[in-house]
Formats: structure tokens, C-alpha cells, sequence
């Protein structure tokens, strides 16, 4: 997830924040070690094409609980390098082929000044959350990944509690060169259940 779908607060100090809380952001310095995360039984992941912007943005709305996903995301998102998409944003399928859930191996050229892999819209249907699928994509996003990077990181947001969980789980550390980084990672220490000092 990058897109903020918020306004910037006021201060130097302080993280963007929005309906889905502050603007956070994560790093795997390496991709080695990668976890292994089967699909659970039925259910697989398959390379997005072009033309199902439309599918993409159905997915991310129904997944998403704090704001009105709008249609030109897509575009914002992936425009910039559309002969990328086919490689690097792919759908989550069940048996019999129906799209419920993406994620998306993208890249930035210029997070801190250089370039990184990143983990972009992670998202699964709320009817089918719950089953390990967003586990199982990640682990196929970072494999992804690392054909071309050796690093990733990710935006997200401070009430995306179960995401946070899971990206800790998968190896992501928060990154705390961002404003007001180190307090917002602090407030959710007890949440999330990790040792942020
Ligand atoms: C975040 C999201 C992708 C998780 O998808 P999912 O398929 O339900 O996740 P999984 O079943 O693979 O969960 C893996 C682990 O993540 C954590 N987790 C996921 N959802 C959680 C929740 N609602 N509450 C607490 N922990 C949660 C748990 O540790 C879970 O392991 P467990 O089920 O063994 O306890 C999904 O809730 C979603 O699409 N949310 C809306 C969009 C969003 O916020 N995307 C992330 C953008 S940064």
C-alpha cells in the first residue's frame, strides 16, 4: 500500500495521517532467508495482465476498510512502467479461477535516494481473510522480488494492525528514518506484539 488517501498533517515531526491512521513504512534489508508459505489447498497466484486494472481496483475496494479506493490508483500506481505489470503484480486465485486478492513485487527508484523492491496493495477479499493467503502471496512476492533486488520495503498505516503483524512476521522491520517515525512505532508496540525500544 502507498497511497495515502490523506492529507498531510501539520510539523516536520509528525507522520502523514489519514482514516487508516499514521503513514508507516517498513524494511527487509536483505532478501535472503526468505519464509516459505504454501498456498493453502485450492488456491494459487497468477501474473496480472494490463487489462484487469478494473479487477485490481474491485479487489483493493472490497479489501479496504478505511477509505474510497479510486479508480485512477491503478494507473498512479503501475502507470509509470505499464511493461512491468505482467511481471511484477499478480492476482490471488481460488479453484476455480476467481481473483481474490493481489499483491504486487514493484520497485522505487528513489526511497531514500535509491532504489528498492517493494511490496505495493497487498490485499485480500474480507471473505476470503483469514486463510493464510496474504501470508503465502508475500512469501511469493519477496521470492519475486529478489530475481531483482536484494532489499524491499513497503508503505502502510498504523491501523492496519493484522498487515503489521504479518510483515513483522515476514521478516520487515520498521523503518524509523521517517519523521515522528519512532513515537508512531512506539504507541503500537503492545499491539502489534513486537519489542520496539
Ligand atoms: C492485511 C490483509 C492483506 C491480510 O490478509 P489475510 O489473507 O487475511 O492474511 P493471512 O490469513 O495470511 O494472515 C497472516 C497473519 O497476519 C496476521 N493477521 C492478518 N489479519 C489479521 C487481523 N485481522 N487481525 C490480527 N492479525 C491479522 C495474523 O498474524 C495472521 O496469522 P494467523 O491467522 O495465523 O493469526 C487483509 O486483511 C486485507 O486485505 N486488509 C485490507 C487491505 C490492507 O490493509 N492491506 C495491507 C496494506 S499495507
Amino acid at each position: 500500500m502507498a497511497h495515502d488517501g490523506m492529507e498531510r498533517s501539520g510539523g516536520q515531526s509528525a507522520p502523514r495521517q489519514g482514516p487508516a491512521g499514521d503513514s508507516l513504512y517498513m524494511i527487509r534489508p536483505t532478501l535472503d532467508d526468505l519464509p516459505v508459505a504454501p498456498f493453502p489447498e485450492g488456491y494459487g497466484i497468477r501474473a496480472m495482465r494490463l487489462d484487469e486494472a478494473g479487477l485490481w481496483t474491485d479487489i483493493q475496494r472490497d479489501a479496504e476498510p478505511f477509505f474510497e479506493v479510486q479508480s485512477e490508483w491503478f494507473g498512479q500506481a503501475f502507470g509509470g512502467d505499464p511493461d512491468a505489470v505482467p511481471q511484477r503484480c499478480y492476482l490471488i486465485v481460488n479453484a476455480r479461477g476467481v481473483a481474490v486478492g493481489t499483491v504486487s513485487a514493484w520497485y522505487n527508484n528513489n526511497y531514500h535516494g535509491e532504489t528498492w523492491g517493494q511490496v505495493h496493495w497487498l490485499a485480500v477479499r474480507p471473505a476470503y481473510q483469514r486463510r493464510g493467503l496474504a501470508r503465502a502471496a508475500l512469501a511469493y512476492c519477496l521470492a519475486q522480488l529478489a530475481r531483482w533486488h536484494d532489499r524491499a520495503y513497503l508503505g502502510t498505516h498504523s491501523e492496519r494492525i493484522g498487515a503489521i503483524r504479518l510483515y513483522l512476521e515476514m521478516g520487515f522491520r520498521p523503518d524509523l528514518d521517517h519523521p515522528g517515525a519512532r513515537a508512531a512505532w512506539l504507541a503500537l508496540r503492545d499491539k502489534v506484539g513486537y519489542p520496539f525500544q
